[in-house]
């Protein structure tokens, strides 16, 4: 993935055992496709030194207010005009002090003062102690420094260095990497409470087996990543399956058709975007066996009645809200051929504005996708693609048909 393609960034080190995680940070952003001028405060080369971070990134640090190196002796400004933002990770209590004051007394103080404020964007990910995280002090800063345009990042919980455990930790490189990826993503759907199912369901037979399909989860947790990128609240209700939440997102686990149903339903009442990308079971057997069926010699194999389950998108776009338009609902269609006029038909079989055709076996499982939008007026094609570069664009897709509903 290159989502950072194109992107400078300045990397601001603040004194603090978290400098550590800014090694692996400065190497995750330049994998993602970033160039990285590391700037180091006295404090932060008690922790790492300059070495370290220039091999990173393949740059020299910059360290010093008075750096001769710059023809014009103005390192703040140069480096600050040339940056698409500033990150500084790990900051320490002291420099939101700094900021929150508009100190520069330092390099790196000074350039985050000098920055353009509507051109070059300060995220800040804090890194302490938890005492010091949570004195009135630091919680004042970080209020009036969002206050001032700064993305303050959360911190994250757990063991921290001094042996105490609490909030205050720096979060891990590849959750800062998610957040600043999620920075630049454009806020398309901000305001929006976004529903989505994923992955399969496993209807049970017996305690020890059941039925399911080979759906990953992949592309509805994809699709909730993007939603969140784009500034929506996002609830996840998920089969049952072995992928990471996408940082940020509500995930609910189910198993069952029913159990997605009841919660999907629930969470639909304040949800303004419903996407059912879960490949639910159809029928589930009419009598789960309270205990495992044995097979006896001789006797013939049992049979199994089933019933069909809910269906879950219909349900939800046939509701008071969705049928209103309060809640914009989206299916997906998962075919094995005839994908135009099969993903056509479900459209209006279900109700929906918008359904998403793919071809179920070959795309289960797999990291890309083709996609078929198919709406009143017809059908657009998306092309093969890594499922969040898709996700994106149907984010983007309905995004303009809310769009054009309330114009
Ligand atoms: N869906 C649902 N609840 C069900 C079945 C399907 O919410 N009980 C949703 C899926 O999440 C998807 C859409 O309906 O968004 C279409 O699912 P699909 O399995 O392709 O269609 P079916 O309705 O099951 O029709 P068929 O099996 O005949 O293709």
């Amino acid at each position: 993935m290159n989502d950072l393609a194109g992107k400078h960034i300045v990397l601001g080190l603040t004194g603090g055992i978290a400098c550590y995680k800014a090694a692996e940070l400065c190497r995750a952003l330049i994998k993602g496709g970033a160039t990285v001028q590391v700037v180091m405060t006295a404090a932060a080369q008690q922790f790492i030194t300059p070495v370290t971070m220039q091999a990173l990134s393949n740059r020299p640090v910059f360290e010093s207010q008075w750096d001769a190196r710059e023809p014009n002796n103005m390192a703040h400004i140069n480096l600050s005009r040339e940056a698409d933002a500033i990150l500084i990770a790990p900051c320490s209590a002291d420099f939101m002090a700094k900021l929150l004051h508009g100190r520069g007394d330092d390099l790196l103080s000074l350039l985050c003062l000098a920055r353009p404020l509507d051109q070059v964007p300060l995220l800040l990910a804090p890194a302490m102690n938890r005492e010091m995280w949570a004195h009135p002090a630091t919680q004042r800063n970080v209020t009036q420094l969002r206050a001032d345009g700064a993305t303050v990042f959360e911190v994250g919980s757990g063991d921290q260095a001094c042996g105490e455990s609490g909030d205050g930790r720096m979060l891990e490189a590849q959750e800062l990497l998610d957040d600043v990826i999620a920075f630049f993503q454009p806020k398309l759907l901000s305001g929006e409470q976004v529903l989505i199912t994923a992955g399969p369901t496993y209807e049970a037979i017996d305690p020890v087996r059941g039925i399911t399909n080979l759906s990953s989860g992949k592309m509805g947790f994809a699709l909730a990543r993007a939603a969140q990128e784009a500034g929506a609240v996002v609830t996840l209700v998920a089969g049952p399956v072995h992928l990471p939440t996408p940082r940020g997102v509500r995930r609910i686990d189910v198993t069952s058709a029913q159990s997605m149903f009841d919660v999907t339903v629930q969470h639909a009442q304040g949800a303004s975007i419903f996407v059912a990308t879960a490949a639910v079971a159809d029928w589930r057997v009419a009598k789960l066996a309270e205990h495992k069926i044995k097979k006896e010699t001789g006797a013939a194999a049992p049979s199994l009645v089933f019933v069909e389950n809910p269906d879950i998108l219909a349900a939800v776009a046939q509701s008071p809200r969705g049928r209103s338009g309060a809640l914009y609902c989206v299916g997906f269609a998962a075919e094995s051929q005839d994908l135009l006029a099969n993903a056509q038909a479900k459209r209006l079989r279900k109700g929906v504005p918008l359904l998403v055709g793919n071809i179920g076996p070959a795309t289960f499982g797999q990291d890309d996708n083709a996609l078929l939008l198919v709406d009143e007026h017809g059908a657009t094609e998306m092309k093969r693609d890594a499922k969040l570069a898709l996700s994106r664009r149907l984010v983007a897709e309905i995004a303009a048909r809310l769009q054009r509903k309330e114009e």
